[in-house]
């Protein structure tokens, strides 16, 4: 029995032992998304999170939706198996720079990506996620919104939904912020039959020359539905691995080097055991944050 397979075994066990359940974000590595139990998006993976029965949740991604987790399954005990796996963005804001926000748009109501702490999700009206951003701004009643951090999804948002006005942060992510526009027009030249798909939260030139600006999920639904073969996809490496194995007789080509979230991609199928079998890392909300940030999540699952 290779290391692997004696790993996925003992896995097996401690999760029915401990009557626990594995969700794991798209752009974990393979062997972490194929011991996962259900593989999604922020989104997804939060209503999965709000609805599941185990006592016990390993969360296989990054903290802020380990955190989400927590919030919308109080009762479970939820666990990270990488403490140090982190969002960057997530950290880019802290609550002064929002109510300083507040303080200069006192009308707008506050929309804020699940890609953040939970403190500054218990100072918002809504959150919202890249695959409902949109639904979420467009039905929530205020012209006027202070969207944050992402400052990319802000301008795409801004963009499909015209007739609000967008109040936005500098918060961006680092692995999509770094795509470029000519990177994908050479790929273009190379692959002219390809359809190009992006997160939003990548720059506002690169989305504009997209055919598709989708959420990682939706990214997914895009390619296994669409009659085309060959795909240019900007986004994490670890969710181009989930098409290819779901979609065999299609090419898909990253834009550019391949993209690497190294916070992702940080945790093993070891972690994952070790989380299981050592009680590791449990997370906890302060109860009066977790009540108010609870709220806004809660808020955005009638959206969308
Ligand atoms: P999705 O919600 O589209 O999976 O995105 C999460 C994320 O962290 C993107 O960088
Ligand atoms: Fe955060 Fe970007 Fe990594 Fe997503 S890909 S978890 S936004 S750093």
């Amino acid at each position: 029995m290779t290391e692997e397979q004696r790993l996925k075994r003992e896995i097996l066990d401690l999760k029915s032992k401990r009557n626990a359940v594995i969700l794991a974000h798209n752009y974990q590595v393979e062997e972490v998304q194929l011991a996962a139990d259900f593989l999604g998006d922020s989104l997804e993976l939060s209503r999965k999170a709000a609805s599941l029965t185990q006592d016990v949740i390993v969360f296989a991604g990054v903290k802020f939706m380990a955190e989400t987790a927590k919030i919308l399954s109080p009762a479970k005990r939820v666990l990270l198996p990488r403490l140090d796996a982190g969002c960057p963005m997530a950290d880019m804001i802290t609550v002064d720079d929002l109510r300083e926000l507040k303080s200069r748009h006192p009308r707008a109501m506050v929309v804020t990506y699940v890609n953040s702490s939970v403190e500054i999700k218990a100072e918002s009206d809504v959150c919202c996620t890249s695959s409902n951003a949109v639904q979420v701004v467009k039905n929530i009643p205020a012209a006027e919104i202070i969207f944050i951090p992402d400052e990319n999804l802000g301008s795409y948002v801004q963009k499909m939904v015209p007739g609000k006005k967008l109040h936005l942060f500098e918060g961006f992510c680092y692995v999509h912020n770094r795509i470029k526009r000519e990177e994908i027009e050479a790929m273009r030249v190379r692959h002219p039959l390809a359809k190009v798909i992006v997160h939003p939260e990548v720059p506002p030139e690169v989305a504009e020359g997209a055919d598709e600006v989708l959420s990682t999920s939706g990214m997914l639904n895009y390619v296994g539905n669409s009659a085309a073969r060959e795909f240019i996809v900007a986004t994490e490496q670890g969710l181009l691995q989930r098409m290819k194995r779901e979609n065999p007789g299609k090419d898909f080509i990253p834009a550019g080097n391949p993209k690497i979230c190294s916070n992702m991609k940080r945790t093993a199928l070891q972690d994952v055991h070790d989380s299981l079998s050592q009680d590791k890392y449990v997370i906890e909300v302060d109860p009066e944050i977790a009540e108010r940030a609870g709220r806004a999540l809660r808020e955005m699952l009638q959206y969308g």
